[in-house]
C-alpha cells in the first residue's frame, strides 16, 4: 500500500519548523533535524531502511560493471535511495518523480556523480590544479563545478579525492594534490568548502565526499586496487591528515577505500570507521563504500562470502552500499539471524536521511531540478572565463633556456604533435559529462593569435600520442624547418591516467620522444608542451628541449590558458606538487624522504645510492619557474631559544628582479634534528603567494608554533618534542636557507 509522506511530511514540518534553521554545513551540536529524521524513520520498513542504505548506478554510465538492472523498479519498491551516474534537470526529475509519486513513502533521492574537476565547464585535473599553490581558485573551481552540478539536478559529489600519493605509476594521482599532507590537507578544505559552501540553503551547493578513506593513494608498486602496507605512523603523519582536514571542513559524506590497511580491507574496517573516523574525528556524514568494495571482501579473502561481506561492513560502520546490492540482498537475514543489529541500520538511515533533510529534499525534492538555472549556469561564460584563469595559474614552466619564452610576437610557428589540435583530450581523466569537443584546443588558441597578430602558423600532427606510426615525421620536421620556433604538444591520452590506469613505464608514450628528437635536431628551438595525468620521466627531453611547459590537462579552456603562457600574457606561476623522477626506478620518489643512517654521497658505495642514477629528482617538490626572477635575502628568525608556547617568526625578503611582474611561491619547510623516532629531513609547513612588480619586494612572515613542530612520536602521542630544528625557506623544496632554533620546556 502506497503511504506518501508527504501529507505526514507536511505536517511534520509545520510542528518543527520553529525548531528548525539550517546549520552550517558540518555543524551540528545541537541537532535541529532529529526529530524529522526519527519521525520518518518510524514510519519505514526494514525493507524501505535497508533501501536508504543503497545506492546503484544508472544505466547511463557506469564506471564498472553494472550489477544490477531495472534500478526503476528499486525506486517504486522503496529499495534503493540513492543513485548515481544519473544527471540533467530532465533525467534526474524523471526518477525523483518516481520516489516521490510512486514509492510508498515517497522519501526522495539522492543523486551523486563524480564532479571532479568541474561537470561541463572542465576545470584542470586536481593534481595540475594543486600546483597553483592557489587555495582561493580551488576553491572556486570546486564551488563553480558544485553550481553547475546543482543545476544540473545533482546532490552530491564522489570529491574530492585527499589520497596523498608518492606514486607516479598510479594512475589516480592526477586526481589528488599530490604528495605533500601540509598542502594536500589546505587543498582538502578549500574543495570540500567550494562544493558545500555555508550550508545547503541555496540551490549553487552540493555535498563533497571525501575519499578515499583510507591510504588508498600507497597501492603497492603502483598498481591500482593494489594491497597497502604501511606503517601506523606513517598512517598518521602522511596519509591521514587531508581527510581529517576534509573532515574539519565539513564534508558530510566519506567514502571507503578498496585498499586493506594493515590486512583489513577499509569496507570492513571498523577501526577505521568507528575508531578513528567517527570517534577520533567526529565525522557524522554517512559512509558510502566504493564501487562493489562490499562484496570485493570476498576477493580480498576477508569475508567467506557476500552475506559475510555485508555483514562486516554494515558492523564497521558502513551507511551505504555502492553498487553491491549486498545490504538490499541479505542484509535483512543477518538482522534476522542477530548478526547486524536493527540499531545499527537505524543508525545509518539516520545518518544519510538528516543529510536529505539538510538538502531541503523532503521540503521540496525538486529543489535541484530547474531547467532555466541548469541553462544559465552550465558553460556558462564566466565559468568558461574561470577556467582558463585557473587553468593558466596551475601551468608549470620547467625549463626555460635562453628565455624561449614567452614567444616573442611576430615570430613563425610551427605546431606539432599529437595533443595540438587535440580537443577530446584537453579534459584530461575523471571529467564525467565533459564535453571534450567543446574544449578549444591549443591549435584552435594559436590560429586566433595568429589572424589577430599576423604571424606565420604552420601545424603537423607528427604522430599518434600512441603507436609505432613515424609516417608523420617527414611532415613535421618540414614544417618545423621554416618556422622561427617549434611548439611541440606531446604527453598521454586522457585514458592513461585516472582509475586502473597504472603504467609500469612513465615515459612519453609511443614515438612521441622520437619525434621531439627529430625536431630538436633541426637546431630550431623547440618549446614541449606536456599533457598529462602523472609525473612523466623525459631525462633527453629535460636536457635537450629549450623550453618546458607542464599544462597538466587543462580542462575546456585548456589552449586559450597554453597560448596566454606561451605568449607572457600570463606569467606562469605554478610549482609542482609531486616530484618528477629521472626514471621510474627511483619511484617512489618525495622530498620528505628521510637521512637513513648512511645518507646520500655519490661518491662512495657504501650509502644509500643507486649504482646507475643519482638519488635526486628530475624537479622537485615545489620547484617551477617565471619569466621574471625573484631573489631571496637571507632567512630571519625570530630567536634561537622558543618554549612551547612561543611562536616561531621566520621572515625572508623577497625581490623581483626581473622585468615583468610575477608571482613567486615561498615556500616554508621544517626539519626536527632528534626525535624519539626519526623525522624527515624536510616538511613543508607554510607557503605564501606573492605578486610582486618588477624591482618590488615584499617582506614575507611565516608563523610556526610548537604545533607546527608535532608528529606521532614514539608512544604515538601528537606533540612536539623539545630539541633542535632546522627552519628552511627557499623557492622550492631544494633551495632552501636555513636556520636552527631549539624548542625547549
Ligand atoms: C570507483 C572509484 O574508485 C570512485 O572514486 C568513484 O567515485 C566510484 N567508482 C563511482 O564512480
Amino acid at each position: 500500500m502506497r503511504l506518501s509522506i508527504w501529507p505526514v511530511l507536511a505536517l511534520l514540518l509545520l510542528i518543527n519548523s520553529c525548531k528548525t534553521t539550517a546549520p552550517a554545513a558540518g555543524k551540528q551540536t545541537a541537532d535541529p533535524y532529529l526529530s524529522q529524521v526519527d519521525s520518518v524513520l518510524a514510519l519505514m520498513t526494514l525493507d524501505e531502511k535497508i533501501g536508504q542504505m543503497t545506492i546503484f548506478t544508472t544505466d547511463w554510465e557506469s564506471t564498472g560493471p553494472t550489477i544490477r538492472e531495472g534500478y526503476q523498479n528499486d525506486i517504486r519498491n522503496g529499495s534503493c535511495g540513492a543513485l548515481f551516474n544519473s544527471h540533467t534537470v530532465a533525467f534526474t526529475r524523471k526518477l525523483q518523480e518516481i520516489a516521490v509519486k510512486e514509492s510508498r513513502l515517497g522519501i526522495p533521492l539522492l543523486f551523486g556523480y563524480d564532479v571532479i574537476h568541474g561537470y561541463k565547464t572542465i576545470f584542470p585535473i586536481p593534481l595540475g590544479e594543486s600546483c597553483s599553490w592557489d587555495l582561493a581558485a580551488i576553491e572556486q573551481s570546486a564551488a563553480i563545478a558544485a553550481a553547475e552540478s546543482a543545476a544540473a539536478g545533482l546532490h552530491w559529489t564522489f570529491a574530492p579525492m585527499v589520497d596523498i600519493s608518492r606514486e607516479p605509476r598510479w594512475g589516480r594521482v592526477m586526481e589528488g594534490a599530490g604528495e605533500d599532507p601540509y598542502l594536500g590537507s589546505l587543498i582538502a578544505r578549500a574543495r570540500v568548502h567550494g562544493f558545500q559552501g555555508d550550508n545547503f540553503n541555496g540551490t549553487d551547493r552540493i555535498l563533497a565526499c571525501i575519499k578515499h578513506f583510507a591510504g588508498y593513494g600507497a597501492p603497492i608498486a603502483g598498481r591500482d586496487y593494489n594491497t597497502v602496507d604501511m606503517s601506523m605512523r606513517m598512517f598518521r603523519d602522511i596519509y591521514l591528515p587531508p581527510y581529517e582536514a576534509g573532515i574539519a571542513a565539513g564534508a558530510r559524506t566519506i567514502m571507503t577505500s578498496f585498499n586493506e590497511l594493515d590486512g583489513v580491507p577499509s569496507t570492513g574496517n571498523k577501526w577505521l570507521l568507528n575508531d578513528v573516523l567517527r570517534k577520533e574525528n567526529g565525522f557524522t556524514g554517512f559512509v558510502v563504500t566504493d564501487y562493489t568494495s562490499i562484496n570485493e571482501m570476498v576477493n580480498h579473502g576477508f569475508a567467506a562470502d557476500d552475506k559475510h561481506a555485508g555483514e562486516l561492513a554494515a558492523n564497521a560502520g558502513v551507511d551505504m552500499d555502492m553498487q553491491g546490492a549486498v545490504f538490499q540482498r541479505y542484509l535483512k537475514e543477518s538482522i534476522a539471524a542477530g548478526i547486524v543489529s536493527e540499531k545499527t541500520v537505524d543508525e545509518a538511515v539516520r545518518r544519510i536521511l538528516r543529510i536529505k533533510f539538510e538538502l531541503g529534499l523532503f521540503k521540496d525534492p525538486f529543489k535541484y531540478c530547474n531547467e532555466a538555472r541548469e541553462k544559465a549556469q552550465v558553460f556558462s561564460p564566466a565559468h568558461l572565463e574561470a577556467a582558463r584563469d585557473i587553468a593558466r595559474k596551475s601551468i608549470v614552466l620547467l625549463k626555460n633556456d635562453n628565455k624561449t619564452l614567452p614567444l616573442t610576437k611576430g615570430k613563425s610557428i610551427a605546431l606539432v604533435g599529437p595533443l595540438a589540435a587535440d580537443r577530446e583530450n584537453l579534459i584530461g581523466a575523471w571529467s564525467g559529462a565533459g564535453e571534450g569537443d567543446k574544449c578549444v584546443s591549443v591549435y584552435d588558441a594559436l590560429k586566433e593569435r595568429a589572424a589577430k597578430d599576423g604571424f606565420k602558423l604552420t601545424h603537423a600532427k607528427g604522430c599518434a600520442i600512441q603507436g609505432e606510426d613515424t609516417s608523420g615525421f617527414s611532415e613535421a620536421v618540414n614544417i618545423a624547418r621554416d618556422a622561427d620556433i617549434i611548439v611541440a604538444v606531446v604527453g598521454e591520452s586522457k585514458e592513461m591516467s585516472g582509475e586502473a590506469s597504472s603504467r609500469a613505464f612513465i615515459t612519453l608514450p609511443g614515438v612521441q620522444e622520437q619525434l621531439i628528437k627529430e625536431l630538436v635536431a633541426t637546431g630550431k628551438p623547440v618549446v614541449v608542451v606536456l599533457m598529462n595525468g602523472r609525473p612523466l620521466t623525459f631525462p633527453w627531453i629535460a636536457e635537450h628541449a629549450a623550453a618546458i611547459v607542464e599544462t597538466w590537462w587543462t580542462g575546456s579552456r585548456g589552449g586559450p590558458a597554453i597560448g596566454d603562457v606561451l605568449y607572457g600574457d600570463y606569467n606562469p606561476s605554478a610549482k609542482l606538487t609531486m616530484t618528477f623522477p629521472r626514471d621510474v626506478g627511483q619511484v617512489p620518489i618525495f622530498y620528505s624522504y628521510k637521512n637513513t643512517g648512511r645518507p646520500y654521497d655519490p661518491n662512495t658505495k657504501w650509502n644509500s645510492r643507486y649504482q646507475d642514477i643519482v638519488n635526486s629528482p628530475q624537479y622537485p617538490f615545489g620547484f617551477g619557474l617565471s619569466y621574471t626572477t625573484f631573489t631571496y635575502d637571507s632567512l630571519k628568525v625570530s630567536g634561537k631559544q622558543y618554549s612551547f608556547k612561543d611562536t616561531i617568526v621566520a621572515s625572508v625578503k623577497i625581490t623581483n628582479t626581473g622585468s615583468v611582474k610575477g608571482e613567486e611561491i615561498v615556500q616554508l619547510y621544517v626539519r626536527d634534528l632528534v626525535g624519539s623516532v626519526t623525522r624527515p629531513v624536510k616538511e613543508l609547513k607554510g607557503f605564501e603567494k606573492v605578486m610582486l612588480a618588477p624591482g618590488e619586494s615584499k617582506n614575507v612572515i611565516f608563523k610556526l608554533t610548537s604545533k607546527d613542530l608535532a608528529f606521532h612520536t614514539a608512544d604515538m602521542t601528537f606533540k612536539a618534542e623539545p630539541g633542535a630544528f632546522w627552519i628552511m625557506a627557499g623557492p622550492d623544496s631544494e633551495r632552501l636557507q636555513k636556520r636552527e632554533i631549539r624548542l625547549v620546556e
